[in-house]
């Protein structure tokens, strides 16, 4: 039988002075959770972590630079011991007992906080706009992961990650809108009908999407269609693959000595096409890294834009098919061939295509 060790509290730090004896990293995890807490934090440590120093120079927290003093004590709500050494937090533990200071030890795992509300209080129906990250459960966040958790009904994309589908609550109801290339698919305003009228009924519905709602998703319509039908609306950012697919595939979208910054445009519509938005001849003169998404069927004819547009035929460039997931694939070429590069080895969306001397990033090189 497991013994019970102690009563696990939350404790009420908001507003009030909370010493965190100690300035190493044992002490910065207590820091910054306090802080989220609201709770006014004093550090004591004769030195501290750069990071900890930081946060004293812009004035989140006081840093008294020195030991541990009886006035401290007086002055506080809370202690925390965190010097990363076990015999000092226990001095420090004795001498706030002494004072009648409840002392906690700063050893452990700090638990990270999401920013959604708990399963358990419910506001009422509401719609949360889950940004799920490139498709590898790894990567959704905290808070996408506890408001999968306290959901009714998840409605979700093709691309989101699937895999935290198996983290719901026993009766959440699941539904599939999948947007499937040259399949039929769900229409948008289907797809806002379910978000509203699920809400409507009082359930907690999650949207998830695959990367970030905002990039690409439609997130802005569909909160639209839902602020039109008075629904309370919560948002938790993704990792969008824009950025994510890249990374993983080895591929900095800055780098200091490179570019001043990246555009990330969408690829679903040819150059010319009277729907296309884009002025490719300016996307050339850009000097920036391009990151191209759903542009597998037009990659040619997009690589042809850039290079009347100006850019070099031999720029650097990378396309990276199911970024994250189990068959990640990577096609490297020059400008000039990435469309019959990307097409000759089959690749099939979901796809990003960098273009860049970044897609041709050297770990080993010196900058
Ligand atoms: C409709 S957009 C959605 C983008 C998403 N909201 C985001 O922020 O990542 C779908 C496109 O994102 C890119 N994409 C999404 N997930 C990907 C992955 N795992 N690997 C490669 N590309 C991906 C592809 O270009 C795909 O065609």
């Amino acid at each position: 039988m497991r013994r019970a060790t102690g009563l696990q509290v939350e404790l009420p730090v908001a507003g009030r002075i909370v010493l965190v004896v100690g300035g190493g990293p044992q002490a910065l995890g207590k820091i910054a959770l306090l802080r989220g807490s609201d709770a006014e934090v004093t550090v004591i440590a004769p030195a501290a972590i750069a990071s900890i120093a930081d946060l004293a120079a812009r004035g989140l927290v006081r840093w008294h630079r020195r030991e541990l003093i009886e006035n401290d004590l007086d002055e506080c709500w809370l202690v925390v011991a965190a010097t990363g050494d076990p015999a000092s937090d226990a001095a420090v533990t004795e001498r706030a007992a002494a004072r009648q200071r409840f002392c906690l030890p700063g050893s452990g795992g700090v638990p990270v906080r999401s920013a959604m509300p708990p399963g358990g209080s419910r506001l009422g129906g509401r719609v949360v706009l889950v940004g799920g990250g490139p498709g590898d459960p790894g990567l959704i966040t905290v808070s996408g992961l506890t408001a999968i958790r306290a959901a009714d009904v998840v409605v979700h994309d093709r691309l989101a990650p699937l895999a935290v589908l198996d983290q719901v609550r026993a009766g959440t109801e699941i539904i599939d809108v999948s947007k499937i290339p040259g399949r039929a698919t769900t229409p948008q305003y289907e797809i806002n009908r379910l978000l509203v009228d699920h809400a409507r009924a009082g359930r907690i519905v999650v949207r998830l999407k695959g990367g970030d709602n905002f990039v690409f998703g439609r997130g802005g319509e569909e909160w639209q269609a839902c602020e039109q039908a008075g629904i309370e609306v919560q948002l938790v950012p993704g990792v969008s693959s824009a950025l994510a697919v890249p990374a993983l595939a080895g591929i900095p979208l800055t780098h200091r000595t490179a570019n001043q910054g990246f555009t990330v445009i969408t690829g679903h519509v040819p150059p010319g096409d009277p729907r296309s938005m884009l002025d490719y001849a300016a996307l050339a003169r850009s000097r920036t890294a391009l990151v191209i998404m759903m542009g597998v069927a037009n990659l040619a004819a997009i690589a042809a834009a850039l290079l009347a547009g100006g850019l070099d035929p031999q720029t650097p460039a990378a396309t990276i098919a199911d970024g994250s997931l189990p068959g990640q694939r990577l096609v490297k070429a020059p400008l000039v061939e990435i469309g019959a590069a990307t097409g000759a080895a089959g690749i099939r969306p979901p796809a990003i295509t960098v273009i860049g001397s970044v897609a041709a990033f050297d770990p080993a090189a010196t900058s």
